[in-house]
């Protein structure tokens, strides 16, 4: 196969590197002691998280590998899919719940799936597609996938590893390096500002005119680890330079409030073409990696630091809002210029998370405190529904601003006995397994070691397998507010294996892995926003015990 062949060539330049990440130095001894919280592991919900992996695993494997998702109540299978997502469109056959799964396969010890993932790997063929090419979530999943298995097999897990599995391992390596020659084209564009969308056969850019804060701001971490396994720069530099157009936006209509910024760049100017943003989707992981960067590297991304802090600033300082409801409860404004706008997202609850890991890797309590209120809005969006699952879109009336104007109305007729007790109403009530508010229970539970964060965590999760568990796997449902969800969308979605079993395994599991997120900041990984965690740059190599299994 053309892809052995490419890769040969790169397997031997990778030999030495390898062998030498096989090394392992363990972390200072001490480095935990102070003020740990008191955590607590459930090996029993622990293994409930397992046995939902298991099942998911099994009904792709018998049904859709080597295809992209399962479809559980057809026993079958979908490459060509239209993420619900609101923008973008994600295709290509490479098997993308299997790599998505891999690092989550790896955290739980399944070492069955690791076996076959370990075999499929490298029969991969990253040069071929029939569809279009997302470079933002090709990175995200299929790079981000591979970077993580990469980083924890030859890191803390290369104890759990046969030896003669060691070619595979390399291959790892290979085809991320592999993959991403075939998406660099992306960023042949006049600005340097990549364009997200491509053809392979031969590879070349689709020739759309702009590009969104998200899609260019969420490579830096994958494309920027790439180049420190290889030691070959022009992946971060690539990514980087892109990333130098939104730490640096411009015109001023960009960037409305200090650090938070328009939606979309000209690919030929590098300039913004409007002001319209938030902490939701085609925006948000923007956010979220400027404080990753951080912790991934403070030396090379201090300027990151500086803009997340200003975003995160402003948040709390204009974006801040409380339904009239309930004026107990915080959500995140949107914005169109400087007029806010008051509804959110499921993908925008990561943005407690967010606020909390910066707090954690700034040691500023001020930034955990506020993270810890969005989780608990988005925690209400929740528990109030009828199915115990959050909405995708939600609405409220905020209370500072004039009421019924235009930008501020109130619920409709038939929601507003629901407003009144819950303090959101539901714009679009669908739920495709989506984890923002899992994980960001996940990052309160490790800041604070508060056990109602398992609880919540519990319930969520409880919730979804009732709702979501179908046929041969889950699946994504219709409605969280009508009864056993309204019906089924009978699409298991690729990141239900990275994020939402792997956030709530990781809240009941053992609490001193490596891979976990650390109260005093000095975490050895940092997840990417498909949450495979990545080794940081200068991060220890402490082998896992695995003692609690
Ligand atoms: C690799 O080693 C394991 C034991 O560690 C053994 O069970 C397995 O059969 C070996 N596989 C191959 C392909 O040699
Ligand atoms: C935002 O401001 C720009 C110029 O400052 C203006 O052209 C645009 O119409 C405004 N957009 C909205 C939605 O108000
Ligand atoms: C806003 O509109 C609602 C219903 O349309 C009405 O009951 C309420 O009195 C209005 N409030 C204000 C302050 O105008
Ligand atoms: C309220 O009415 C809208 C529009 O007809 C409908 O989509 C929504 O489901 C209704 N809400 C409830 C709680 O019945
Ligand atoms: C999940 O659902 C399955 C099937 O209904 C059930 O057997 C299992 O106990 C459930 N797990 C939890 C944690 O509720």
């Amino acid at each position: 196969m053309q892809i052995l062949g490419a890769g040969g060539v790169a397997a031997v330049a990778l030999v030495g590197l390898a062998s030498h990440a096989v090394m392992v130095s363990t972390a200072p001894a001490g480095s935990e002691q102070q003020s740990r919280p008191p955590y607590i592991v459930n090996k029993h919900r622990a293994r409930a998280v397992q046995d939902a992996f298991r099942v998911s695993w099994d009904g792709y494997y018998q049904y859709a590998f080597p295809h992209d998702s399962l479809k559980p109540i057809a026993k079958s299978w979908e490459d060509d899919r239209y993420v619900f997502c609101l923008l973008f469109l994600f295709r290509n056959g490479w098997g993308a719940s299997a790599v998505d799964a891999f690092s989550t396969a790896l955290i739980m010890g399944n070492w069955e799936a690791v076996d076959q993932l370990l075999n499929y790997i490298p029969t991969i063929d990253f040069s071929k597609t029939n569809t279009e090419v997302s470079l933002f979530e090709t990175t995200i999943r299929y790079l981000g996938g591979l970077l993580s298995a990469y980083d924890l097999i030859t890191g803390p897990l290369s104890g759990y590893i046969p030896r003669n599995r060691t070619t595979q391992v390399y291959y790892i390596l290979v085809q991320a390096k592999f993959l991403a020659d075939n998406l660099k084209v992306a960023f042949d564009t006049p600005s340097g500002i990549p364009d997200n969308n491509l053809y392979f056969n031969p590879p070349r850019r689709a020739g759309s005119r702009t590009n969104g804060i998200a899609t260019i701001g969420t490579l830096v971490l994958e494309w920027t680890r790439l180049s420190d396994l290889t030691g070959d720069q022009q992946y971060a530099r690539l990514a980087q330079r892109a990333e130098e157009y939104l730490l640096h936006p411009r015109p001023a209509l960009g960037e409305p409030f200090p650090g938070l910024l328009g939606a979309n760049v000209d690919l030929g100017t590098g300039l913004f073409v409007d002001g319209a943003g938030g902490w939701g989707g085609g925006t948000d992981s923007f956010y979220e990696y400027l404080i990753k960067m951080y912790l991934y590297d403070p030396y090379r991304f201090s300027e990151y630091r500086d803009r997340w802090v200003l975003a995160a600033d402003s948040s709390m300082k204009y974006l801040i809002s409380h339904p009239t409801s309930r004026p107990d409860l915080t959500f995140l404004a949107m914005w169109r210029n400087r007029t806010l706008e008051f509804y959110s997202e499921h993908l925008a609850c990561f943005s407690g998370g967010n606020f909390i890991l910066g707090g954690l890797t700034l040691s500023d309590p001020s930034y955990v405190k506020f993270g810890l209120e969005l989780v608990n809005g988005c925690r209400a969006t929740y528990k109030n529904t009828e199915t115990g699952i959050g909405p995708e879109i939600f609405r409220w009336q905020d209370g500072r601003t004039p009421l019924n104007s235009s930008n501020n109305p109130g619920p409709p007729v038939n929601e507003s006995g629901f407003y009144e007790k819950s303090g959101f109403w539901v714009a679009n009530g669908g739920y495709v397994l989506r984890p923002e508010v899992i994980e960001s229970y996940y990052y309160a539970y490790r800041a604070t070691g508060d056990k109602k964060y398992q609880e919540w965590a519990w319930e969520a999760f409880k919730a979804i397998n009732e709702s979501c568990r179908v046929g041969v796997g889950y699946s994504g449902i219709l409605d969280v507010n009508r009864e056993r969800g309204g019906g089924y969308r009978d699409f298991q979605e690729s990141f239900w294996f990275a994020e939402v079993l792997k956030y709530s395994f990781l809240i009941f599991a053992e609490d001193d892995a490596p891979w976990q997120v650390r109260a005093d900041g000095k975490n050895e990984f940092v997840f990417n926003t498909e949450a495979h965690p990545i080794r940081v740059a200068k991060g220890g190599r402490r082998p896992y015990s695995g003692k609690w299994k």
